[in-house]
């Protein structure tokens, strides 16, 4: 059996690690243990996300600790402190267009950052006389983009062979294969997933998602790349958090699978959805908004459709999608309508600061 009862989240200062840790210690009552948040802080990690949990759960449940998943004397003193038998591990560079501009940070992080948790984990996870312990599992984050594109019909499923395309999905695919060879050489127990675009609260400004609605609020203009017909699958980010969750407590060591929306759309229609729930709750005319509607210059080696096939999550482990996308942009867009301290924090830049300001080390 698994033990499950100190978790080392990656990267749960971002957006989808923060609502992990928030659906972990609120809404999974089954759970008992400790979440350790191990994240370096980047521009997109923002501990202020979690300013409730850490006032609720901090020192007792929940603990933080700044650090660099490429560092590897203090993974391994944070597996140690913490006798770790759990890792989740989200952090990554995750913006695509950030890679295209500067792919070193990806490589970086998101290959030697994957090594050094998983050679870490191989070390200290030996039981008594050398064997791997049973107990324990690694559990990899990934992205749908390591398939590569595909044109107007047929889905990505887990046996589909790698073609990543940016620098992006290079490095994450380059994770992946590191996940599995640990599995295979060292028979450390690990689990991965490849997960399509996610959406929802604490989404950073930048991505398509929260910078339409952001932009569509201050009257900005709307940029769409290239023609608008790319395609992408959406999902709830608390749907791809349960999902992991149900991997993590019941999926099979050494296996990998797919988590998708089942909710493809072109980049042009999602917008034009969004404008519709956005200036019925804020009070805009759609017409006007949508005018703003801006074509500006393609990405370069822009994916033009990715679509994901998730019936292995839900044949073998039951999960399934909680919100239809109507109801998922609604609750997101309510979110930003109401967080506007969360917003007005992160784009002056003062959420660089909330540790110092706010966390005492326990
Ligand atoms: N956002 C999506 O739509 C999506 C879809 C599929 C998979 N994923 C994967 O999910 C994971 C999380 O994505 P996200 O959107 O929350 O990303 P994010 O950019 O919002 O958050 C990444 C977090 O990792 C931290 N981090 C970055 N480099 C680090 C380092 N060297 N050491 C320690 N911490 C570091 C950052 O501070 C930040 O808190 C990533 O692995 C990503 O590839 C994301």
């Amino acid at each position: 059996m698994r033990k499950l009862t100190n978790v080392l989240v990656t990267g749960g200062a971002g957006f989808i690690g923060c609502n992990f840790i928030r659906v972990l210690l609120k809404k999974t009552p089954g759970f008992t243990g400790r979440v350790i948040n191990l994240d370096a802080l980047t521009y997109a990690g923002n501990a202020s996300s979690l300013a409730d949990i850490d006032g609720e759960f901090g020192g007792k449940r929940y603990f933080f600790e700044r650090a660099d998943i490429t560092d590897r004397e203090r993974v391994r003193g944070i597996f140690q402190k913490y006798d770790i038998d759990t890792v989740i591990h989200f952090a990554a560079e995750s913006h695509v267009d950030r890679s295209i501009l500067g792919p070193e940070a990806f490589i970086r992080t998101n290959v030697m950052g994957t090594f050094t948790l998983l050679d870490a984990a191989r070390d200290l996870w030996r039981g008594e006389g050398g064997s791997m312990r049973e107990d324990v599992l690694f559990h990899h984050v990934s992205t749908d983009e390591v398939y590569g594109s595909l044109g107007e019909t047929g889905y990505f499923t887990e046996t589909t062979p790698y073609d990543p395309r940016s620098p992006y999905s290079a490095s994450k695919a380059s994770s992946d294969h590191l996940v599995f060879a640990y599995h295979h050489t060292y028979g450390l127990p690990v689990t991965l997933s490849n997960c399509s675009n996610n959406y929802g609260p604490y989404h950073f400004p930048e991505k398509l998602i929260p910078l339409m609605i952001l932009n569509m609020l201050e009257g900005k203009p709307l940029p769409v790349y290239g023609d608008g017909k790319y395609v992408r699958d959406w999902l709830f980010v608390e749907d791809h958090n349960t999902a992991v969750w149900a991997i993590v407590n019941r999926g099979k060591s050494g296996e990998k699978y797919n988590i998708g929306g089942e909710n493809e759309w072109e980049n042009i229609t999602l917008l034009r959805k969004l404008i519709g729930i956005v200036a019925e709750k804020a009070g805009l005319d759609a017409g006007k908004v949508a005018e703003t509607i801006t074509f500006v210059k393609d990405r370069p080696g822009h994916d033009r459709r990715y679509a994901i096939d998730c019936s292995k999550l839900k044949r073998e482990l039951g999960w399934t999608q909680s919100v239809t996308f109507e109801e998922g942009l609604s609750l997101t867009v309510d979110w930003y309508l109401s967080n506007k301290a969360w917003v007005v924090n992160v784009k002056s830049g003062e959420y660089a600061h909330w540790v110092e300001k706010n966390y005492t080390a326990r």
